[in-house]
């Protein structure tokens, strides 16, 4: 059972729907999750549900709306049989449950995991962390005289994630997606001086001293007017810019992107880049474009896709987004693969257009990707203009809110795994390839053709939309003969490859079997 307080609160559980029906009902579960696992006072139960009734009478009425809990939270439980969930203790009840079955609580682990990890890990822990989140936490409750203590809590640790994951980025030279974070952060905190050296890391490592000296001052006299000055850590910063610290250009260099771990630059896909370089400059000047990268598991689609995005979201490139489809989760979350690379997207480079985008075009989308809410949006307002979302008003919000980013960067929207896809996703696929409006859009998915369950409905809807002209097909086949040989060389460079060595590997892997696309 999952208890989900990081947004309007949720349980999954038995219960066939994810919140009790009762005001005071969702109340009282409100206020037992704030103490997960103890004690909470029946007093303390009164404060939360009942403001505006006499004691005795509100006493009266906590034992039914326990009672009427216990029957949603344990639905299949006799009514009046003793509950092991929701135990009365002491002077007041118990949700029995651990602690790392309520989200806020894993958002805190991974976040208090995540100052001990190195950046790379840092980086993803925190990622995990933000991505509980998806809204106001304690939702309809946010406001509630009994939640504040603790709204107020997990927003700033909230922030805390939000400062740490950026600084993760300036600490794995991605500077430039840390920057817009950095200065919404700011504004929120503008005395925050921790957020202030981080930033001016950010812009000095993307060569703008002038702005990282202008964020000093900028904090500097926000201080001063409260009578104090800059702490060291800053001050001894802006000397370092100042001085044009060699030590601080070579820590914190502009990088490229890094490779992932583990996966090398692949040989022998001249062509397959080429095509993709192809398609991206025919994105670039303003012609929709898809690309369809099919071939076995393990065969090299994502090694391809990987060094394409590479070199495609260099500094003043492309603005790229990659979502991963999920094998078990997949039909179950409409779209997720495509929130998640908006999610990356409106982290990136082009994070202003991304979500001014979102916040103009596709409110119903907003919705789901609070976390992308600054303060200048008013959370409520943006939930109200998403009332009524349907799914045919969700995808043409997408479309429109995809062609407005293209005017800022070309987009590169990278789907992975579609075997996987949900139908929305698949629709969605469909529905912005075939649109005819110009745009500076490149879709690129990846998926295998056939695996245990036949084909999957993707291989489909990549034939038609190829017959069509509005998408392309890459097949990735096996490594010829020579690439392999090349990949050798490079893993072994010591040298004294067995002669005869590559052209046996070759043929074991089935190098050059002959493959034939779906589309040709
Ligand atoms: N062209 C290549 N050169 C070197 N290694 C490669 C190449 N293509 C794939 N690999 C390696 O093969 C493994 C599987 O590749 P991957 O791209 O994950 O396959 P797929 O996405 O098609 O399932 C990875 O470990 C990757 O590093
Ligand atoms: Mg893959």
């Amino acid at each position: 059972m999952e208890f989900r307080v990081l947004g309007t609160i949720e349980v999954d559980g038995p219960a066939p729907t994810s919140s009790p029906a009762g005001a005071k009902e969702r109340a009282i579960l409100a206020r037992l999750l704030i103490d997960a696992g103890r004690t909470v006072p029946a007093d303390a139960l009164l404060d939360a549900g009942w403001d505006d009734v006499p004691r005795e009478v509100a006493a009266r009425s906590l034992a039914v709306r326990v009672a009427n809990l216990r029957a949603f939270l344990e639905p299949g439980r006799e009514r009046g049989a003793p509950s092991s969930l929701l135990v009365r203790e002491g002077p007041g009840y118990r949700l029995a449950v651990d602690p790392r079955q309520v989200d806020a609580h894993r958002f805190e682990l991974e976040l208090r995991a995540a100052a001990a990890l190195p950046p790379a890990e840092a980086h993803a822990a925190l990622d995990r962390a933000l991505s509980l989140w998806r809204g106001s936490p304690y939702g309809d409750f946010v406001d509630a005289e009994f939640a504040q203590a603790e709204v107020r809590r997990l927003e700033d640790l909230r922030a805390d994630a939000q400062a740490a994951h950026a600084r993760a980025l300036v600490e794995l030279g991605r500077p430039l997606e840390a920057i817009p974070a950095l200065r919404r952060l700011l504004e929120q905190e503008p005395l925050g001086e921790e957020l202030t050296r981080v930033l001016m890391l950010a812009l000095y490592a993307t060569g703008r001293q002038v702005e990282a000296l202008e964020a000093y001052r900028a904090l500097a006299a926000r201080l001063v007017e409260l009578g104090l000055q800059p702490g060291e850590p800053v001050r001894e910063l802006e000397r370092r810019i100042l001085e044009q610290d060699p030590g601080l250009a070579a820590q914190h260099e502009p990088a490229a992107p890094l490779p992932t771990p583990g996966r090398p630059a692949p040989v022998g896909r001249e062509h397959e880049l080429g095509r993709l370089r192809a398609a991206l400059a025919a994105a670039a000047s303003g012609q929709r474009t898809g690309v369809l990268v099919h071939g076995e598991p393990g065969v090299g689609k994502s090694t391809l896709v990987d060094a394409f995005l590479a070199e495609a979201a260099q500094p003043g490139g492309a603005a790229a987004g990659v979502g991963q489809c999920v094998g078990h989760r997949g039909p179950g979350e409409p779209y997720m693969p495509v929130l998640e690379a908006l999610g990356e997207l409106a982290r990136g480079p082009q994070a202003e257009a991304v979500r001014t985008a979102l916040a103009q075009r596709a409110p119903t989308w907003l919705v789901e990707l609070p976390w992308l809410l600054d303060e200048t949006t008013d959370p409520e307002a943006v939930r109200h203009r998403a009332q009524g979302a349907t799914r045919a008003r969700m995808l043409r919000e997408m479309l429109e809110a995809l062609d407005a980013m293209g005017k800022a960067a070309p987009v590169l929207l990278v789907l992975e795994d579609l075997h996987w896809a949900d139908d929305s996703t698949l629709d969605l696929l469909d529905a912005v390839l075939r649109r005819r409006d110009p745009a500076r859009l490149l879709v690129l998915g990846t998926f295998r053709p056939a695996g245990e369950h036949g084909e999957p409905a993707v291989a489909a809807l990549a034939h038609d939309l190829c017959v069509r002209g509005v998408a392309e097909s890459l097949p990735v086949g096996r490594l010829p003969e020579p690439a392999v040989e090349d990949y050798l060389r490079r893993r072994f460079p010591a040298g004294g490859l067995p002669d005869g060595l590559a052209p046996v590997l070759a043929r074991r892997a089935g190098a050059g079997c002959p493959r034939r696309g779906r589309c040709g």
